[in-house]
């Protein structure tokens, strides 16, 4: 059978099972086995083994039984990065990507204005300053997909990724590993529990956030197979948020920001308390369907050195 031909037929396979991006899915599915980009599918006149054939049709069958695409393949692609995933460790979703491209233009423009300050105190003090290494912490880091991102955005930057899950930090070692990346350190701990005395630049979190009440009514692709500690956000689905706003300004340096993934209902509340947490600069950016979907917040400069002050 040429490829063209087996595509078509694992796409109508998947059809009748009710996949509904069943051309997508078989195009990946046939492309990751066959080691062919896509385009390569449409044009290649190859014909395909017979074993191969064999092992993209249990695929096919695992597909059309329920289980997630990328466990199935065991990868997908994320900002240009090759991340591999399975059973243990949640699916990056493409928003995340957002939540990436958003937190290097915040990092990029805070740098700029950094230099910019700089500048212009060299030029009224003659005084050199060195610029502090950029320090990023991605609490929740899953299969590391945010860490490593970040990490080739910023080869300079000292990266952590930390997660409470055994499982998804040796997913997130072996994409660090799969990805030649060797400037991110992976950490096991919950939430802050593992940086007492540590302060950042940059704090991002994509953390579990659908509410306990909300989990049954899940896709079943979902709820079936991905962890369910990666989703659960309590009984708001906003525990995760309130211990992070709560705790983070001690892990921030002066002007540090705070930046995380909500869900879709969440930003009125993850700013509210935001305030209460004496963050600063608090906007939220919306995502591809145009929810506000990322909080962004700083910690205040000027704070820190009142209360500094009132300490001495
Ligand atoms: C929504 S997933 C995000 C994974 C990855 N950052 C991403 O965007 O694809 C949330 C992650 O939080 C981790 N997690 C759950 N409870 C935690 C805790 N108390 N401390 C640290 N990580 C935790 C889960 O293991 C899971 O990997």
């Amino acid at each position: 059978m040429i490829i063209g031909a087996l595509v078509q037929d694992i796409a109508q396979r998947l059809r009748d099972h009710g996949v509904a991006d069943s051309a997508k899915e078989a195009e990946l599915i046939v492309s990751s086995l066959l080691h062919l980009s896509r385009a390569q599918l449409c044009t290649s006149p190859a014909e395909v083994s017979a074993k191969s054939i064999q092992t993209i049709q249990q695929y096919a069958e695992r597909r059309a039984a329920g289980e997630p695409i990328h466990y199935i393949i065991g990868q997908l692609e994320f900002m240009g990065l090759r991340i591999a995933v399975g059973p243990g460790v949640l699916i990056p979703r493409p928003e995340t990507e957002l939540l990436v491209e958003e937190t290097i233009k915040q990092l990029r423009s805070q740098k700029a204005e950094e230099r910019q300050a700089q500048g212009r105190s060299v030029a009224s003090s003659h005084v050199t300053h060195n610029s502090s290494p950029m320090t990023i912490l991605d609490l929740c880091t899953g299969s590391g997909c945010i860490a490593l991102s970040l990490a080739q955005a910023f080869p300079n930057a000292a990266v952590v990724g930390s997660d409470i899950s055994p499982a998804a930090l040796q997913y997130a070692k072996k994409n660090a590993a799969g990805n030649a990346i060797d400037t991110v350190m992976f950490i096991e701990g919950d939430l802050f529990a593992p940086f007492a005395g540590q302060k950042f630049t940059c704090i991002i979190a994509n953390p579990p956030y659908i509410k306990t009440s909300d989990i049954q009514g899940l896709q079943s692709e979902i709820k079936l197979h991905e962890p369910l500690s990666a989703l659960d956000g309590g009984q708001d689905g906003l525990d995760f948020h309130r211990r992070i706003l709560s705790e983070a300004p001690a892990f921030l340096k002066p002007g540090g920001v705070l930046i995380m993934e909500l869900g879709h209902d969440q930003a009125d509340d993850a700013i509210g308390m935001a305030r209460t947490n004496a963050f600063v600069g608090i906007r939220c950016i919306l995502d591809y369907a145009g929810v506000r979907r990322f909080f962004v917040g700083h910690l205040s400069a000027e704070q820190l050195e009142t209360a500094s002050v009132l300490k001495n």
